[in-house]
Formats: C-alpha cells, sequence, structure tokens
C-alpha cells in the first residue's frame, strides 16, 4: 500500500450510536469520497453466522463458520452495502435484535477481524474513502493523516438509538468493544477527537469538514 492511498482515507471512529455513520455520510458526499461503514460488514458476518444455528458465544464455532463466508462490498450510490451470495443485506436484516446482541460476539474473533481488516483495506483502491467503524485509524488505517474520533455521553448515545425506534444495548457493545484482546475500540494516535453530545449533526460534520484539509 502507498501513501498516496493514506491521503484520500478519512478514518472515523466511536463508540456504538455517537453519530458516527451519519456524519461520515455527510462528509463523503461533500468530498465526493466514498462513504465504508465497517460495522455493517460485522453485522454482515453476524447475521450469516446466526442463519447457520451457531450460538455466537462459542467462539471456535463462529471461527469455523465464518472461514466458509464472503462479504461483498459493491458501491451504490456513493456508498458500499454489504452482500451475501449475491443478496444485498437490508437494514432489517443488519440491525435486528439478534444482530445487535451477536455482533460484538462475532466481531471480538481475530480470524473473523483479519478477514474483514484485508478486504476494508483492499477497498482503498476504489478512490477517496471515508471509512467508518472501531479500528479505522488503529488498526485498518493507521498512517492515515485524517483521523477522527466521534464521542457522545453514554446517555445521549442511548437516548439517540431510542430516538431511532431501536432497543440496542449499546452500553453492552462498549463494554465487549473496548475489553477485547484483538483491536479494542480505542482513540487511535493522532486522532481528532470531537464529542457531539451537544452538537446537532450539521454542527458535527462542519467540525469535521474544518479540520480537512
Ligand atoms: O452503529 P453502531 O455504532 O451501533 O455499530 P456498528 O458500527 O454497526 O458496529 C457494530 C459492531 O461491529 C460494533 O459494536 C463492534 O463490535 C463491531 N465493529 C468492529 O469490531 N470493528 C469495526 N471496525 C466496526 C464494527
Ligand atoms: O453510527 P453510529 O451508531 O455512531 O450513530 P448514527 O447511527 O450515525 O447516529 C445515531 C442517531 O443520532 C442518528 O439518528 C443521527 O441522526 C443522530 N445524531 C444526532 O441527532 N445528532 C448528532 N450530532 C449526531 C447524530
Amino acid at each position: 500500500m502507498t501513501n498516496q492511498y493514506h491521503m484520500q482515507i478519512i478514518t472515523i471512529d466511536g463508540p456504538a450510536a455517537s453519530g458516527k455513520s451519519s456524519v461520515a455520510r455527510i462528509v463523503a458526499q461533500r468530498r465526493g469520497a466514498i462513504y465504508v461503514n465497517t460495522g455493517n460488514m460485522y453485522r454482515a458476518m453476524t447475521w450469516a453466522v446466526l442463519q447457520t444455528g451457531i450460538d455466537p458465544n462459542d467462539q471456535e464455532a463462529v471461527r469455523q463458520a465464518a472461514a466458509g463466508i464472503t462479504i461483498d462490498s459493491p458501491v451504490v450510490d456513493g456508498q458500499t452495502q454489504v452482500s451475501i451470495k449475491g443478496r444485498v443485506l437490508t437494514q432489517e436484516d443488519l440491525n435486528s435484535d439478534p444482530v445487535n446482541r451477536g455482533v460484538s460476539l462475532v466481531a471480538r474473533v481475530s480470524e473473523v477481524r483479519d478477514r474483514l481488516v484485508a478486504d476494508q483495506r483492499a477497498l482503498a483502491a476504489l478512490g477517496p474513502l471515508v471509512m467508518e467503524g472501531r479500528d479505522i485509524g488503529s488498526v485498518v488505517f493507521p498512517d492515515s493523516p485524517l483521523k477522527f474520533y466521534i464521542d457522545a455521553s453514554e446517555e445521549v448515545r442511548a437516548s439517540r438509538r431510542r430516538a431511532q425506534g431501536h432497543t440496542d444495548q449499546v452500553a453492552e457493545r462498549d463494554r465487549l468493544d473496548s475489553t477485547r484482546k484483538t483491536s479494542p475500540l480505542v482513540i487511535p494516535e493522532g486522532a481528532i477527537v470531537i464529542d457531539n453530545s451537544l452538537l446537532t449533526l450539521e454542527q458535527a460534520v462542519e467540525a469535521v469538514l474544518n479540520r480537512l484539509p
């Protein structure tokens, strides 16, 4: 990978429901970059693992099942979708209660991460990207000079998720994501931290755009 790629990748990390997907999508639109939601790749893997009837707590079973699952990332309207065997997964598939409960368990399996990180790095060939997740600035593209960490208080995050009509337990996913051995959620070295608890979405977008060259 050359530096030329890193110059074109804006990384956005942060905890659940902090606002990072919404911010990343709009920043990508305004910069003419492709938006990549890596959480959806972990969610797709979890959806497919659950289809096989496996308990996501069983790490060995997850490892074996995941080895046979390939996630494709076709670009539609400036953003990557997640597709398995030609089926593009819907928001209902990706945000169902079983997937919300299982995704952090599947995402802690190092073989799952290795595969998806390789897929994410390969997306750099598409051109300028805004890629958002938990380990994008720390692990996937650590050499990117354009790193952000979007934060918000636990109360604000829980209420944003509720306002979306989800019963997602964001605090439990945060606990698993921050304490796992492989690539835990951290503020990446060199990242600009934006706490958007008290910002509107537009103000959060402006805060990112104002820091870009
Ligand atoms: O949208 P939200 O922040 O609630 O979650 P997401 O970005 O859709 O990510 C779902 C889950 O995938 C996270 O809770 C992590 O367990 C995992 N994930 C990860 O481990 N690494 C990433 N780069 C992105 C997501
Ligand atoms: O991707 P992540 O889980 O971090 O959060 P999101 O799905 O982008 O945002 C969760 C909800 O908070 C969405 O409905 C956003 O529109 C909303 N939001 C907000 O009201 N104010 C902000 N400053 C940021 C996001």
